[in-house]
């Protein structure tokens, strides 16, 4: 029998054979991949480890904080700012940027999280998750070490480096790429480690199964309404084939289901603000998804725009989402530029 491969492994021979990645990187990914561990395992404890529940504060998206949103931030932040492979740390829960204390090493890369995607799904035992992106340090003058700023963050999302989830469901799934088709890992909780269980996830082009809220469907724009009528008008209307829906409410279960089967994931502006340009976060949400569906060979867009080229000009900066599934995406994303 074939010996199983660890994501150690993995990231081994991405590093000696494929040349993809440098070894700070893979310490990155490990000490990552670590604390999705612990995060994993405060999920599955629930009541009886005393994380349901809210914790009375406010992020600076002015969402109400979960007790395991804070712990996962918390897991994350403990297990990489002393490592010496990054520079600073930005997150959903932080209102600005977290350099490596002064005490640790200062590495060269930016790691950006979502610590618990999924928050409305924490108490309900819903799956839930972890998105990550890393970026590397580009500064002005390389041969200063200069503090961190925040404009360093602002990178489009084609120059991230690794991107990747960890899906805290029936089984514990942590999805990675490092911009060489994306792998998939499953958590084996007798050996503590995460097991390659599919070396070349591919996402089909075509799909018969949407994801959006359609709660908000009369305050979606024309362009979005006018798809899913489309698919709700099923084998009688102008798709000619029945349309499923799914929407769990936590983007990287419904992203691990289009990687698993294909689909299409929407959240698109609404006029419930038409200030905001979306509810999503492009930098530790959109990006690092759209690059792993990229990679699968899927695509992702902000309706007109390709998802890893939109300029980033704010750390917590907003942005409507459609990606899975190339043929659906490229619709949708057409209909947008032609209405
Ligand atoms: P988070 O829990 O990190 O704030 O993200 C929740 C996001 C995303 O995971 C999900 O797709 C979406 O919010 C669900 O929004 P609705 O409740 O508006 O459907
Ligand atoms: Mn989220
Ligand atoms: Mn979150």
């Amino acid at each position: 029998m074939a010996s199983k491969v660890s994501l150690t492994r993995y990231l081994v021979e991405q590093q000696h054979q494929k040349g993809h990645i440098q070894p700070p990187l893979r310490l990155l990914l490990e000490v990552v991949a670590r604390a999705c561990k612990r995060i994993s395992q405060a999920v599955n404890k629930g009541a009886l480890g005393d994380v349901l529940g809210g914790a009375d504060t406010e992020n600076i998206q002015g969402e109400t904080q979960k007790k395991l949103d804070i712990i996962a931030n918390e897991v994350l932040i403990e297990a990489n700012e002393w490592g010496g492979h990054l520079a600073a740390m930005a997150s959903e829960e932080m209102d600005s940027i977290y350099p490596v204390p002064n005490r640790y090493p200062m590495g060269e890369f930016l790691l950006l999280f979502d610590p618990l995607d999924g928050s409305s799904n924490i108490d309900v035992n819903v799956s839930i998750g972890t998105i990550f992106s890393v970026l590397r340090r580009v500064q002005e003058d390389p041969t200063q070490v200069d503090p961190v700023k925040e404009s360093e963050f602002l990178q489009p999302g084609h120059q991230q480096v690794a991107a990747g989830y960890c899906v805290y469901g029936p089984q514990t799934t942590l999805v990675l790429t490092v911009g060489d088709g994306v792998a998939m890992f499953t958590l084996d909780r007798e050996q503590g480690s995460f097991v390659l269980t599919d070396d070349n996830v591919q996402i089909p082009a075509d799909t018969k199964e949407f994801a959006i809220n359609m709660s908000n469907m009369r305050h979606w724009d024309e362009p979005v309404k006018r798809y899913v009528d489309e698919c709700l008008q099923g084998k009688e209307g102008p798709r000619g084939k029945d349309f499923n829906m799914r929407w769990v409410a936590s983007m990287v279960a419904d992203v691990h289901r289009i990687m698993t089967r294909g689909g299409i994931f929407m959240y698109p502006w609404d006029k419930r603000e038409p200030n905001k340009p979306g509810k999503l976060r492009l930098m530790y949400e959109a990006n690092p998804m759209a690059w792993l569906v990229e990679q699968a060979g899927g695509a992702a867009t902000d309706g007109t725009r390709r998802m890893l080229d939109v300029p980033v000009t704010q750390l917590h900066q907003r942005v409507p989402v459609f990606l899975g599934s190339r043929n659906e995406v490229e619709r949708v994303t057409s209909y947008h530029t032609t209405l």
